[in-house]
């Protein structure tokens, strides 16, 4: 079974995911269920945690792992992606774990294999595992996955993180707002936006940082990064916990002093990441 997206998620499945990641999180002695699998990550974007953590996740099942480097791939050379993917599919791997910028470029890539094709990242799309190892922390620091306070500041409309977790909160009835320059809100959704940012961060369980995606753009729907900081920036400890998929633009959404504050989850999410990972390959194998 391929993992695109939590659009194609219902309930049971996230909640069997979570389960199983705790377990691997609380185990030492679990089945290596991708023994002798081959899972090939092709990043076609750069990563530090997803890429990484997929790569950890798959040793410790006992599957092998190819890394696809495209620089130096014969799509260099003119290559197209259907012969491009093709061709590694004739190879017989059992995973594809695929970060691109173009939205639905995970779903695109499995209508040419027969391997389980996971999406680490998909443009503005989606970015599931990243929703699903926030969900496991959640559940970790409040033992309930629902009816939970969210409010995810920032780059909202570039986000592919906030989309995912826009099915979670669909999912399991989350009183889910937004707040951020109106630049980066999305327009004509269902979903409550802030006033301002003491409203956005009070009476929550869990607010989510953002980063300003850079790379897509994004630094021209602000004046400066500075004026983000004074407007939207997380400047001292506040009563929810904080959470953000990373990387963190440090002083712009969160100031370095709160980054080591104990309601800061960040690196709690990138450990959980590994678990959740393991999960989702677990998943796919056996669905
Ligand atoms: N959260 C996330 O996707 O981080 P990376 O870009 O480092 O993988």
């Amino acid at each position: 079974m391929h993992c695109l997206g939590l659009k194609s998620f219902n309930k049971n499945q996230v909640e069997s995911i979570l389960e199983k990641a705790v377990y691997f999180k609380n185990t030492k002695n679990y089945t290596k269920s991708l023994q002798d699998a081959i899972v090939v990550n092709m990043f076609f974007e750069n990563s530090t945690r997803t890429k990484t953590s997929f790569e950890i996740a798959a040793l410790k099942l006992g599957a092998r792992v190819v890394n696809f480097d495209y620089t130096k791939s014969s799509l260099q050379k003119g290559e197209n992606w259907i012969d491009t993917i093709t061709n590694l599919n004739a190879m017989h791997p059992d995973f594809f774990v695929i970060r691109h910028s173009y939205s639905g470029f995970a779903y695109y890539i499995s209508q040419f294999t027969q391997a389980n094709v996971i999406n680490a990242g998909d443009g503005t799309n989606e970015h599931p595992s990243q929703a699903l190892l926030d969900l496991m922390t959640m559940y970790e620091h409040k033992k309930d996955i629902e009816n939970l306070k969210v409010c995810i500041i920032g780059d909202i409309v570039n986000s592919r993180v906030a989309r995912s977790h826009m099915y979670l909160a669909k999912m399991l009835d989350w009183d889910l707002s937004f707040y951020g320059p109106n630049t980066f809100l999305p327009q004509n959704i269902d979903i409550k936006i802030e006033k301002d940012l003491k409203q956005a961060i009070s009476n929550k369980d869990f607010v989510i940082l953002l980063r300003i995606q850079l790379e897509r753009k994004s630094g021209v729907n602000i004046p400066s990064l500075g004026e983000y900081n004074k407007f939207f920036g997380i400047k001292e400890p506040i009563g929810a916990y904080i959470m953000h998929p990373g990387p963190v633009n440090r002083d712009v959404e969160l100031d370095s002093t709160v980054y080591i504050d104990r309601n800061v989850l960040i690196t709690k999410q990138v450990e959980n990441g590994v678990f959740v990972r393991m999960a989702i390959f677990d998943f796919c194998i056996s669905n």
